[in-house]
């Protein structure tokens, strides 16, 4: 399942006009109030477990500017929707669906569906990609062909990691092409050329690890996970411990994802509680995977220098790729699919997703943080991505040459320190200047992160 945001949009501007008498049209139209009609949606705010959803962005157009085409882009994307990340069905599902077992009766309320409820997760397949994950692939990849109509026949090669489901969501999402058969997944297994720092830099990194951000996510769970148990305790027949309340709430995007379809379970938590839960991911991925985490901009480096080095190789005029970048000649359209880890990685060292002001970009574990800029529900749903698009400027007088726009989850996002190209775009000299500088202060991905297993 997809979700439509535009749908949702355009069903709460429109009112249907008939139903007013004629003379009803001399009266000025009454302001509309921007959120008339807002409704609230959970799966908007589920970082790292919803099905994919475009970001609303900025506004900024998604087609190039006028007298600006794309030449170029290159995607790192996360895979689609499994059934269960192992780590999250340990902690805070698995304890849940014991105790489920044991009390079947005595769900009562908002929850009297459990009596019959049974788990969507396949314990044995949890790291698989579900047949709707599979199908919201291909939504993808057929967005990326009509976005890019000159593009995507160039793709002869894509690349994966050795999981399952890296590989199956590069299949699923490249059968959208109409060349599909003949792309190529190459699935990287050992490191050539920096390319496992690039595609997977948390998995060559043995300094990296997933406990950042534990602690303080707890902390904060309890802060409001006890106050939802109380409001709950009346409909259930044992105490949800704060686990249990982060496991249901998570199981409402799980189950959405696995089944294609709405979980009942989204309905259980009120607007309040899902901002909630939306915060204590963000927190925990600040610390693991963001701004808090001094490893980010080190694992986020290399993917941006690689598709600096490879943009700056390919000429925009005759779309003529240098041999030596190891890609097919005349391939300007570069796909690689990793894991929820890695887009994060990236925005970190880009500076999107951090509004660069101290004050704004703390991570308290008391209380949400209503205006912070890292919100991973924006950028890492599942097939969550970071696009790179080089647009040559030709018709634009004074400002002719290449730039560099940077996309996430089909949104344009400027980088905070250059926009100053069409579009909020960086211009290309620029963009490698920065690239370059922010390689050589993160270069030393080998040190930071000790040696690489073997
Ligand atoms: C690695 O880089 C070297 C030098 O640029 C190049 O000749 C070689 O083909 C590259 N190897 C791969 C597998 O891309
Ligand atoms: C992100 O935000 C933090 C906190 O405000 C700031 O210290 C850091 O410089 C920012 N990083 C980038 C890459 O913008
Ligand atoms: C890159 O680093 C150099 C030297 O520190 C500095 O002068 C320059 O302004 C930096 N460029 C960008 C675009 O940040």
């Amino acid at each position: 399942m997809m979700l439509s945001l535009s749908a949702l949009l355009v069903a709460s501007y429109t009112f249907s006009v008939s139903a007013y008498p004629a003379s009803q049209f001399q009266v000025p139209l009454q302001p509309q109030d921007h959120s008339q009609g807002y409704e609230f949606d959970p799966l908007l705010h589920l970082p790292g477990i919803s099905p994919y959803f475009d970001a609303v962005g900025f506004g900024l157009e998604h087609t190039a500017p006028v007298g600006c085409k794309v030449t170029a882009a290159s995607y790192i994307i996360r895979h689609a929707s499994i059934y269960g990340n192992d780590d999250e069905y340990q902690t805070y599902i698995r304890p849940f669906l014991w105790k489920l077992e044991q009390h079947r009766q005595g769900w009562s309320g908002p929850l009297d569906f459990m009596e019959q409820w049974h788990s969507p997760i396949l314990e044995d397949r949890l790291e698989d990609i579900t047949p709707a994950g599979a199908e919201d692939a291909a939504k993808v990849g057929d967005h990326l062909r009509k976005r890019y109509p000159e593009l995507a026949p160039t793709v002869k090669r894509i690349l994966a990691d050795k999981k399952a489901r890296t590989y199956d969501t590069a299949q699923a999402l490249v059968k959208a092409f109409p060349h599909g058969q003949d792309v190529e997944v190459v699935r990287i297994l050992h490191d050539t050329n920096g390319s496992m720092d690039a595609l997977v830099p948390h998995k060559s990194c043995p300094a990296f690890n997933k406990e950042p951000g534990k602690e303080e996510m707890a902390k904060f769970v309890h802060h409001y996970a006890q106050h939802v148990s109380t409001r709950l305790a009346p409909f259930t027949p044992f105490e949800l411990s704060d686990n249990d309340i982060v496991g249901l709430q998570g199981l409402c995007g799980y189950e959405s994802a696995i089944r294609g379809q709405r979980s009942p379970l989204c309905k259980v938590f009120t607007d309040a509680e899902w901002m909630s839960y939306e915060y204590a991911w963000d927190l925990r991925y600040a610390h693991m995977v963001g701004p808090m985490n001094p490893l980010s901009p080190y694992l986020g480096f290399p993917w941006l220098q690689a598709q600096s080095t490879l943009f700056q190789q390919i000429d925009s005029e005759s779309g003529a790729t240098n041999t030596g970048t190891g890609w097919p000649e005349g391939q300007r359209f570069f796909l690689s699919f990793t894991h929820r880890e890695v887009p994060p990685f990236v925005a970190t060292a880009l500076g999107i997703f951090n509004s660069s002001s101290l004050a704004v970009e703390e991570f308290p574990t008391d209380h949400i943080n209503w205006v912070r800029a890292w919100r991973m529900s924006d950028l890492i749903p599942f097939l969550g991505h970071v696009g790179m698009e080089k647009m040559t400027c030709d018709d634009r007088p004074g400002r002719k040459g290449d730039y560099i726009r940077v996309i996430a989850n089909t949104a344009p996002r400027p980088i905070p320190w250059c926009q100053d190209g069409p579009g909020a775009s960086c211009s290309m000299e620029k963009f490698v200047e920065i690239i370059a500088n922010g390689s050589s202060k993160y270069g030393d991905f080998h040190k930071v992160c000790g040696d690489s297993p073997k």
